[in-house]
């Protein structure tokens, strides 16, 4: 079942202004957040990342493009097989950005959509990747219902979670200023506790393939469950 769009949310409105920036200076800024508030790097991302791309693949709040494009070269570098990709993100900006990355790619679809309602049909794809962007959803769990909707049971679904600050005090602090100002901004939404998040995502249809605590990150990659016979 496709759902319906949703009327508008003020919450999930704010966060798209809020990305209004222009992706050049969206992508400084992302090297900064990554460094400083994840304490993770751009290698484990796209180790995480490009490993979870199926023959037909969801990206998730694909941004301006600017990461799911190194992720790409990595699989070149590597000699993945290309793919068929679908893409969508709620800010208009953001999806002009990656428009212009992707011009001349082809299997690339690039959409205007909210997480929370995908018009797409049940069981479309082979995996999907949530990259540094489930902490920006106002509705998790309305976000999750729908991916794992669009999934192929069997599928695989991929993502990093901000956490709240840990370790040491002097890059805790550092992480929690950041995050402040991210959420007086709008362009964070809240980060969680590794026990929350973990729970919710297990209790979303999707069993455990891998997981990791790094830095202030929680990566994880998880499959949809096959439909009972
Ligand atoms: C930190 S950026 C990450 C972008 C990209 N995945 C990356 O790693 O560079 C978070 C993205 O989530 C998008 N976003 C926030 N709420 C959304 C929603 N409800 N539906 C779709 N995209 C949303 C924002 O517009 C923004 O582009």
């Amino acid at each position: 079942m496709v759902r319906s769009a949703s009327k508008s949310d003020p919450s999930r409105d704010n966060i798209a202004r809020a990305y209004s920036s222009p992706p050049w200076w969206y992508d400084i800024r992302g090297l900064f957040i990554l460094t400083f508030a994840y304490r993770s790097t751009l290698g484990r991302q796209v180790r995480l990342f490009g490993r979870n791309i199926g023959a037909h693949h969801l990206e998730v709040a694909i941004g301006s493009g600017s990461l799911l494009d190194i992720i790409l070269r990595w699989r070149r570098w590597k000699g993945l097989p290309q793919v068929r990709i679908v893409g969508f993100d709620y800010a208009k900006p953001m999806l002009v950005g990656a428009r212009q990355r992707f011009a001349d790619r082809r299997g690339m679809t690039l959409l205007h959509a909210d997480v929370s309602s995908l018009a797409f049909a049940d069981a479309s794809f082979d995996s999907a990747n949530i990259a540094n962007a489930m902490h920006c959803f106002p509705d998790l769990d309305g976000a999750l219902t729908e991916v794992v909707r669009v999934l192929k049971p069997g599928g695989t679904l991929a993502a990093n979670v901000l956490l709240y600050p840990r370790g040491p005090w002097l890059l805790r602090r550092i992480a929690g200023r950041i995050n402040q100002w991210g959420m007086r901004k709008g362009i964070l939404y809240t980060p969680y506790h590794h026990a929350d998040i973990r729970d919710k995502l297990i209790t979303s249809g999707l069993v455990m393939v891998a997981e990791e605590v790094c830095g202030n990150a929680y990566n994880v990659v998880l499959r949809k469950l096959p439909e009972p016979v």
